[in-house]
């Protein structure tokens, strides 16, 4: 079977499952196996090649360590953290015109966050040489993310076949969790635990496209359903994208956000954690949000919390590494 060229990277509805076991994973696997044999032979993958790192939006994760990543690899990187405000974007230039210009310019890819659903595709409409990796577009998607976790999962839980994996908080807004769903849906037997209050529910778009494909239900409260999951995923309240609340200042939204939200429900706390079993794994795509408190402080060091590095074991953050440096490899190596 011919390899499949990855190209551009727009959804996570776009790989197969054929492509994450015998491409991506492996390719995961060689880049953590280099790190855990302080071996440097990484540097050289992209020499001469170069990035463009392009953000419409507020990140720290997936932005510093897609640079990373490319650096550690070789290659030059120029980056942009608030196109909004310090590029053209700030005189009115359009998205499009601004990734024709920077296709112009010799890139091998273009990382971009975009502020709209759809922007990475109407990116990639007018890049057709240059691949564009779509680090989150608005509300749409975060299929790098996707990738992590799911290697996350792989790693720790060591299958992706017949589990059950709740997802918690706002699900009507995290592009990550609409990511992690339709990958989820690539495996066989998993079943998706839907926890969130009635109006941060799962769109019906994409339950649609799930249906048949992964089984679901919905539900309003974690502690009923902590015990039968192998995987809880937690998320933050996106208050960014509710119109009433973004214009307020941190510590009101949090006060509505609890109120609305029934933050006791859908958040980590004493009486959740002495239901989680003890091989299931509570994974966060991170920021945590401190002022609504889905995943508190002093559950960090808990064993089965997967977000962050525990010892000589990678988190949810080591992994976007290793699958961010596994993605650039793909693409430019
Ligand atoms: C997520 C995002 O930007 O969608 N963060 C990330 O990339 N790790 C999650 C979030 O902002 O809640």
């Amino acid at each position: 079977m011919p390899k499949e060229k990855l190209h551009h990277i727009l959804e996570a509805q776009q790989f197969s499952r054929q492509w994450l076991e015998e491409e991506f994973f492996p390719e995961v696997d060689y880049i953590r196996q280099l790190f855990k044999l302080g071996a440097k032979s990484y540097s050289n993958f992209l020499k001469g090649k170069s990035v463009c790192v392009l953000f419409y939006e507020p990140s720290s994760r997936t932005r510093i360590s897609f640079g990373q990543a490319a650096g550690l690899m070789g290659a030059h990187v120029e980056s942009t953290s608030e196109a909004k405000k310090f590029s053209s974007a700030a005189k009115g230039e359009s998205l499009k015109d601004f990734i024709r210009t920077v296709s112009d310019y010799h890139f091998d890819a273009i990382v971009l966050r975009s502020d709209y659903v759809g922007g990475a595709h109407d990116a990639a409409k007018v890049s057709s040489e240059v691949p564009i990796i779509n680090a989150g577009d608005g509300p749409g998607q975060h299929p790098t993310q996707a990738l992590l976790d799911v290697a996350t999962i792989r790693k720790f839980i060591g299958t992706l076949d017949g589990l059950n994996v709740t997802l918690v908080g706002d699900l009507k807004n995290g592009r990550t969790v609409r990511s992690l769903a339709y990958l989820l849906s690539k495996f066989h037997d998993n079943h998706l635990s839907l926890v969130a209050p009635r109006s941060f529910q799962m769109k019906p778009d994409i339950l649609e496209k799930l249906s048949g494909k992964v089984s679901f239900s919905q539900h309003s409260n974690l502690l009923e359903i902590a015990q039968n999951s192998d995987v809880i995923y937690m998320t933050r309240l996106q208050t960014e994208r509710i119109p009433y609340m973004k214009k307020l200042p941190l510590s009101w939204q949090f006060a509505l956000a609890k109120r609305f939200m029934y933050a006791k429900d859908v958040s980590i706390n004493e009486a959740v954690m002495e239901k989680v079993r003890d091989d299931a794994i509570i994974m966060h795509p991170l920021p945590g949000s401190e002022g609504f408190d889905e995943l508190p402080e002093r559950f960090t060091d808990d064993p089965r919390v997967r977000a962050f590095r525990k010892t000589d074991q990678p988190g949810q953050t080591g992994m976007g590494l290793y699958t961010r440096m596994a993605l650039l490899k793909m693409l430019l190596g």
